[in-house]
């Protein structure tokens, strides 16, 4: 029997005290995510419970951790953070490959009520820049190769006091700044005075890449713990004796509204594999912990449904009992492949970092329609708006923007340092995802496809303006455009279009040079596939260069109206 029982009666009594109650939470209360994901679990009796299963890049490097282990060694985390001095408010980024410490330290973190900046460990340099800049963050939790990324740009960071290395083996003397921290030498910290946060005090700094100016910094507070908890209970469907799988990094939202909070906040068994994708290896590790709910990206599916059908049959899969999928969309061949090889199909979920926690999705019990992302959560205004005059649509299957009235628990906050943009996410009291869909006649959702020109590729949020900042960098480069292009597995890729400075030829050579230029800068996710050489880029008579006609002629679109095209 799925947890969430009828999603219809839901409908009708839907009230957010629901998950508030189930939590023990009173309107304010003192509520501190850290404490609700290991203390609240050990006082429950499950003190003994496994928390964590950790597998690094060889079969035989296993760690497990109890709930009561995640709660010392959360103290001890944070008892070490406050010992430096950070408090309440701070920002404190994480920049690790999912190792123990990242999990655990985000808990630790939280537990002093400063503010947790996860970073996706293979950012470049630039990129890491940026959103260390902006959050004004002061320490970085690192491991020892990820180091020296930081040691280039800490001359710009003013703001930043400890770059602590969690796995420093001491052969090489720290660098300016840098300090040692481990984590299982560490003298254990049984008792600690968790910082008594209130519901909007704030928890994570997610970063989050849109069309134009430089990431974002959405602001999530303790309070977003009420929907994630009722939203892994009800959508994931965590049960008591799950052993639950989310492959996403918690650099990415993902990777901690459901791969850290709304796992733990249920006391669940959740294992991690820090090792890169590969098909064998994912289904060696689903066969060996025999995992039961696995949360994954349409990607990774779309990989796995290359490797072929030969390769699930080799493993005993027989452990899943419900699987869904996230991050970008779930093209129907993929729901009807999984039901094939599982039995089951990936039941979509859809949302964003600025939400904070599942939106619309396929519910357990209910019929999934492949290739429709499912039904909002109950308690949710949600609505598909005209694009002109941003009022509801009602019309069946008319495309129209998806919009939420901005009340659930996990929404953000604010873009930290970045109200004005926050506040254009709003027409007529609506939050605007800056995404399209469709509602058919059953009231599903059918996405289309973003309304803004940010890439998704293979589930990550790129933004042209961020990879054009960085080829304009190079000395070589007069303009750029950057758009993305159709790819089988990753359903978009980046692609650049540059014209060159005169006296500089554009060649083979030339393009290995930016790209080796512009990869140190940014992540390998954002590269772009492909250069191409162009004389002129296409602009408005303004000069605005129109990202939109390149893109229609990589997707063999019609071009639309260019009469604003300048033309010489
Ligand atoms: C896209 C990830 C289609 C969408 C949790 C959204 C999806 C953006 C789906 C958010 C889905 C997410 N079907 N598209 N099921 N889920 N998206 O902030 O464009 O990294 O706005 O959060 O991914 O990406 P973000």
């Amino acid at each position: 029997m799925a947890n969430i029982g009828s999603y219809e009666n839901h409908l009708k009594n839907f009230n957010w005290s629901i998950a508030e109650k189930e939590l023990g939470y009173l309107d304010g209360d003192v509520i501190n995510i850290g404490w609700y994901c290991s203390d609240r679990i050990c006082q429950l009796g499950k003190s003994e419970k496994t928390a964590l299963i950790w597998e690094g890049k060889g079969d035989h490097e296993v760690k497990k951790f109890t709930y009561n282990d995640i709660r010392v060694l959360s103290n001890t985390i944070g008892a070490y953070l406050r010992g430096l001095g950070i408090h309440d408010g701070d920002r404190v980024c994480l920049f690790m490959d999912k190792v123990p410490e990242l999990y655990i330290g985000l808990l630790g973190i939280l537990k002093i009520g400063a503010i947790a900046q996860p970073l996706f460990s293979a950012f470049g340099d630039e990129s890491l820049f940026v959103r260390l800049e902006n959050a004004g963050t002061r320490a970085i939790i690192t491991q020892r190769k990820h180091a020296s990324k930081i040691q280039k740009i800490l001359d710009r960071l003013p703001n930043l006091e400890y770059i602590i290395v969690v796995d420093d083996e001491g052969k090489k003397t720290l660098k300016d700044k840098e300090i040692v921290f481990h984590l299982d030498k560490a003298e254990r910290v049984e008792k600690f005075d968790i910082f008594p946060t209130k519901a909007e005090s704030g928890s994570i700094l997610h970063y989050t890449s849109g069309t134009t100016g430089q990431p974002k910094g959405v602001k999530h507070v303790h309070y977003s713990l009420i929907s994630q908890y009722l939203t892994a209970k009800w959508v994931l469907d965590l049960q008591d004796d799950d052993i639950y799988w989310c492959t996403a990094d918690p650099g990415w939202v993902t990777g901690t509204s459901y791969g850290i909070i709304g796992a733990w906040a249920l006391g669940v068994t959740q294992c991690v594999l820090d090792s890169g994708f590969s098909a064998e290896a994912w289904y060696r590790f689903i066969e060996k912990y025999r995992v039961t709910m696995w949360y994954s990206a349409p990607t990774a599916i779309r990989s796995l449904m290359k490797a072929g059908d030969e390769i699930v049959k080799k493993f005993d899969l027989s452990s899943l009992r419900h699987i869904a999928s996230v991050g970008e969309p779930l093209n129907a061949e993929a729901v009807v492949w999984s039901q094939r090889m599982f039995g089951k199909p990936f039941y979509d979920t859809y949302w964003q970092t600025e939400t904070g926690s599942i939106m619309i999705s396929n519910f357990p019990g209910m019929k999934v329609k492949p290739g429709s992302m499912g039904l909002p959560f109950p308690g949710l205004t949600a609505a598909i708006l005209d694009p002109d005059s941003f009022e509801p649509i009602y019309a069946v299957n008319k495309p129209g923007l998806i919009a939420f009235r901005h009340d659930w628990p996990a929404r953000m906050r604010t873009y930290w340092n970045n109200e004005e943009t926050f506040q254009k996410k709003f027409k007529n009291g609506w939050y605007l995802t800056g995404d399209r869909s469709t509602i058919d006649k059953d009231g599903y959702y059918w996405f289309i496809g973003r309304d803004d020109d940010v890439i998704n590729t293979g589930g990550h949020l790129v933004s042209p303006f961020e990879v054009e900042s960085a080829l304009l960098e190079h000395p070589a480069v007069a303009e750029s455009a950057v758009v993305s292009k159709p790819d089988d597995i990753n359903m978009e890729v980046v692609k650049a279009f540059v014209t060159l400075h005169a006296g500089y030829e554009a060649n083979d050579e030339m393009e290995l040079d930016i790209m080796n230029f512009i990869r140190k800068k940014l992540s390998p996710l954002a590269m772009p596939q492909e250069i191409e050489w162009m004389d002129k880029l296409p602009k408005t008579r303004s000069g605005k260069i129109m990202r939109r006609v390149l893109h229609a002629k990589e997707w063999g679109e019609d071009i639309g109206d260019i009469s604003t095209l300048e033309n010489d």
